[in-house]
């Protein structure tokens, strides 16, 4: 770390690697954007949207990711459980904040100033966003993974963070892995108490957080206080390449076509990866004449139509 730096995210970028798990420090803890009251006005304005993703504290590390707002749900409102989320049993996210254009420019300070960094060795930021996290007392987080790559950091309280290696086949099979891609379903991904020490756990306190690589496992558990946490997320060249692979496995496999994992086969991997990137040009020159929505990966920002 430089303790001269004034960046807002800190790390020895001489030993980042995109595919590695990594602690970093960041200086948004005092951020004016992140206090509570201001969260409580994005949370009205972001319901208005459907941009709120809420659960009771009901759920587990083994609850499913995708299905916990329906098997727990939380029914207040998000203006009143933010603004009492010390009681309010609640685990609350707010959604592609950079569709709101005051979050978009903190979206924007933080990952333009990574950016060049990053881009030293992972080339192509795009389909950029923000997500904020506000939980209560011991609310957990499910198992799961996410298709970008993740600078999540602590900014109010204290979490415990799990993260598995995006190779690790114990964690999340290559038949997880391929579905998610394909599908966005999460469930082949199974949760089991002794994939704990298995991972790489940080004890996140303000001004810290971590460098989680596209489709890392994670799972998070709430200390004993509330808690506000926000990811940075964005996609590259090299992860669109990898989720567009996996996704054609899983189809093939469809047809009775096994093929081996995702990197195995650079060959393999580089012509199918050629030749699916002509079918998703036919098929999107299609929606488009046929009038139906396009949402490129490529975009500068993440849709907030798809989450
Ligand atoms: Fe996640």
């Amino acid at each position: 770390m430089d303790g001269e730096s004034r960046a807002l995210i800190d790390l020895d970028w001489d030993r980042f690697h995109p595919w590695r798990i990594q602690p970093v420090r960041h200086r948004l803890a005092a951020h004016p954007l992140l206090q509570p009251a201001q969260l409580v006005e994005l949370g009205k304005r972001l319901e208005r949207l459907g941009r709120v993703r809420t659960h009771s504290d009901d759920a587990t590390p083994g609850t499913s990711f995708n299905a916990a707002p329906r098997l727990h749900p939380h029914r207040k409102s998000a203006a009143e459980t933010l603004a009492d989320i010390h009681a309010a049993r609640a685990w609350m996210s707010l959604l592609n904040v950079q569709a709101d254009p005051v979050y978009r420019a903190l979206v924007d300070a933080v990952l333009d100033d990574i950016r060049p960094s990053v881009e030293r060795s992972d080339p192509g930021m795009c389909y950029r966003g923000g997500w904020i996290f506000v939980t209560s007392p011991r609310t957990v987080t499910p198992f799961h993974f996410d298709k970008e790559h993740n600078f999540i950091l602590q900014v109010q309280g204290r979490k415990t963070l799990y993260v598995w290696d995006h190779r690790d086949t114990e964690a999340a099979s290559e038949r997880a892995r391929d579905r998610f891609h394909a599908t966005h379903e999460r469930d082949l991904l199974v949760w089991r108490e002794e994939l704990r020490e298995r991972a790489q756990v940080f004890h996140l306190e303000p001004g810290q957080g971590a460098y989680m690589p596209s489709t890392s496992p994670h799972m998070v558990e709430n200390g004993d206080g509330p808690s506000i946490t926000m990811s940075f997320t964005y996609y590259t060249h090299a992860t669109r390449r990898d989720s567009a692979l996996h996704s054609l496995h899983e189809r093939l496999r469809g047809l009775g076509i096994a093929l081996a994992p995702v990197g195995h086969r650079p060959a393999v991997d580089a012509m199918l990866h050629h030749v699916g990137g002509s079918v998703r040009a036919v098929r999107h020159v299609l929606r488009k004449l046929a009038g139906r929505p396009v949402f490129p990966t490529s975009a500068p920002y993440a849709f907030t139509e798809t989450y």
